[in-house]
C-alpha cells in the first residue's frame, strides 16, 4: 500500500482515536510546546471510559486537565519533570514523579516505561510520506518508536525541523487532522537582578564558544549581554526567541563549531511564532532525539561547550538543588547534569549555574549552610564548576571546602553573609570578614 492510501485509511476523528486508549494503559504525551492539545482534550472528554490510565509527560505546557482531582480514578500522572500545572497533583500524592536524566528517557521507553500509546503532534507528510516532530523531537521520537499505538495530530502550523525529526506516516496508527497554533512561550520578564546575572555570566563566555541554554529568565538575560561576542554556536537541549535575535545581530553563526559545524543543534524548542518561523525548513537547524543531543558523550564532542542553567539552592560545599524545595518536587533534573558533565568533558568547556541570590521576595537566601531537609541534590559538589549570582562569580572547580564556602559567601546577598560567615567560622575554625 502506498503511504497516501495508508494515510487515508488511518484518518479518523479525535473522538475515534482516543477510543484506542484502554484502562490501565500507559500513555506518553509529546513534550512541551509540541503537545497535541486537540487529542488530549478529546481524551479528557472521554475520561469516563477509562480507569487508571497512566499519563507520562515531561514539561507540560498545556492545560494538564488529566491532573485535576475529578479525574483521579481515570488518570494518574507520572511526571518526568514537574511543571506549574502538575505540581499540585504530584506533591499531593495524586501523581508520581520518576527521576532520571533527560538523555535516558527514550531508553526507559524500551524497558521500565514501555508505552502502550504515544500521543504526538506532527507536520503534514512530505512527498515521501514523512512527517516532522517539529518543536518536540526529544523523547517524543522514542515514544513513537516504542508505543504499540501512535495517535498523531497532524498540524500544518508545526514547523519542519530537519532529517532527524522525521517519522513516517506508516508509524502512525490514528491520524487526526487539526490545525491550531503551536503552544507559545512568551519571553520572560527581565529585571535588574536578571540583567546583573546576565552580565556576570556573559563575562565567562568567549568568542567562538558553543552554548547550551536552559529554560527561564536567566538564560534569556544572558543572551542580552552577548551582543558584543562573535561566532557563537548552539548545541543545546532547547532554545527560544533570544537565539533568533542573536542570529539576526550576526553574533551566533555556528561557524566555529567543530562538531556539526554550521548547525543549530537542539532536541526541543519553546518560544513564539517568531522562533517557529525561523526554524521551519531551515537547513541549518537540526532538532534531534534527546538520547543523542543530550548524551554527555555527544555534548563533549563540542570544544568550548558552555552550559548555562539555573538552580533553587546551593550549600556551602557546592551541592546544588535545582528541582525541589525541601522534599517538594517543583521541576526535575531535565538536561542540567547531561550538560554539566558534557561541558566538563569538553575541551575548553565550562558549566555555569546562575540564579538570583535570594528567593521569596528576598526573604530567603539561595546560598545556604545546608540544603533544606529532603532537598534533591541535582548537581553534585564534584560536578559543579561556576556558580553565578547578581553579586558575582564563584569558580568552585578544584577548590577546597573552605575556599568553596568563602567564594560562595562572597556572592551571597549581603543580608545573609553574616549568618553564613558564622557557619563558616563554626566549620573551619576561622573568622571570615564580610
Ligand atoms: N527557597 C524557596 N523557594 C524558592 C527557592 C528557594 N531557595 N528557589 C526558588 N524558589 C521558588 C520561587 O520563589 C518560585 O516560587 P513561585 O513559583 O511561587 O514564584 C519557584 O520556586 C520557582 O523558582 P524560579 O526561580 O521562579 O524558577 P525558574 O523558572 O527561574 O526556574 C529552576 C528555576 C531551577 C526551577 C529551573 O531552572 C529548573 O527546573 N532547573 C532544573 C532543570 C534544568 O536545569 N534544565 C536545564 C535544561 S533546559
Amino acid at each position: 500500500m502506498d503511504w497516501k492510501a495508508y494515510y487515508n485509511e488511518h484518518k479518523m476523528t479525535a473522538e475515534q482515536a482516543v477510543q484506542h486508549i484502554k484502562s490501565g494503559d500507559r500513555v506518553v504525551i509529546g513534550h512541551a510546546c509540541g503537545e497535541p492539545s486537540f487529542v488530549i482534550d478529546a481524551m479528557v472528554a472521554n475520561a469516563a471510559a477509562y480507569q487508571n490510565v497512566e499519563i507520562v509527560h515531561m514539561v507540560a505546557m498545556g492545560k494538564c486537565e488529566y491532573c485535576q482531582p475529578q479525574y483521579a480514578s481515570n488518570f494518574r500522572h507520572n511526571a518526568i519533570f514537574v511543571g506549574g500545572n502538575s505540581r499540585e497533583a504530584v506533591n499531593s500524592g495524586r501523581g508520581d514523579f520518576t527521576t532520571c536524566f533527560f538523555h535516558e528517557v527514550p531508553g526507559l521507553f524500551e524497558t521500565t516505561l514501555k508505552p502502550d500509546v504515544a500521543m504526538v503532534m506532527v507536520t503534514p507528510p512530505d512527498e515521501n510520506g514523512m512527517c516532522s516532530l517539529g518543536v518536540s523531537v526529544d523523547y517524543t521520537y522514542g515514544a513513537v518508536k516504542n508505543a504499540k499505538t501512535v495517535i498523531a495530530q497532524i498540524n500544518p502550523c508545526m514547523p519542519w525541523t530537519g532529517e532527524r525529526s522525521l517519522v513516517s506516516v506508516e508509524e502512525l496508527d490514528c491520524i487526526v487532522e487539526h490545525e491550531a497554533p503551536v503552544i507559545e512561550l512568551a519571553p520572560p520578564k527581565i529585571g535588574d537582578v536578571e540583567r546583573a546575572i546576565g552580565e556576570n555570566v556573559a563575562s565567562l563566555v568567549q568568542d567562538g564558544d558553543c552554548l547550551q541554554l536552559g529554560i527561564g529568565a536567566i538564560p534569556d538575560a544572558v543572551l542580552l549581554f552577548l551582543k558584543e561576542k562573535h561566532d557563537l554556536g548552539i548545541h543545546s537541549e532547547m532554545f527560544s526567541d533570544g537565539v533568533v535575535e542573536l542570529v539576526e545581530a550576526g553574533v551566533i553563526t555556528n561557524k566555529k563549531k567543530n562538531f556539526h559545524p554550521g548547525k543549530f543543534v537542539a532536541n526541543f524548542l519553546m518560544g513564539t511564532k517568531r522562533l517557529y518561523d525561523f526554524v521551519d525548513h531551515n537547513p541549518d537547524v537540526m532538532i534531534a532525539p534527546v538520547d543523542y543531543v543530550n548524551d554527555p558523550r555527544v555534548v563533549c564532542q563540542n570544544d568550548n561547550l558552555v552550559s548555562i542553567n539555573s538552580a533553587v539552592q546551593v550549600d556551602l560545599m557546592g551541592q546544588v538543588c535545582s528541582e525541589s524545595i525541601g522534599p517538594k518536587q517543583i521541576s526535575g533534573v531535565g538536561g542540567q547534569v547531561d550538560f554539566v558533565r558534557g561541558a566538563a568533558m569538553s575541551k575548553g568547556g565550562r558549566s555555569i549555574l546562575a540564579f538570583p541570590s535570594t528567593a521569596a521576595k528576598g526573604k530567603v537566601s539561595k546560598i545556604v549552610a545546608q540544603l533544606d531537609e529532603g532537598a534533591a541534590i541535582t548537581t553534585s559538589r564534584n560536578d559543579v564548576h561556576y556558580i553565578v549570582t547578581e553579586y558575582g562569580v564563584a569558580d568552585l572547580k578544584g577548590q577546597t571546602l573552605r575556599e568553596r564556602a568563602r567564594r560562595l559567601i562572597a556572592i551571597a546577598h549581603p543580608d545573609f553573609r553574616e549568618s553564613l560567615a558564622a557557619e563558616f567560622e563554626k566549620r573551619f575554625a576561622e573568622k571570615l570578614e564580610v
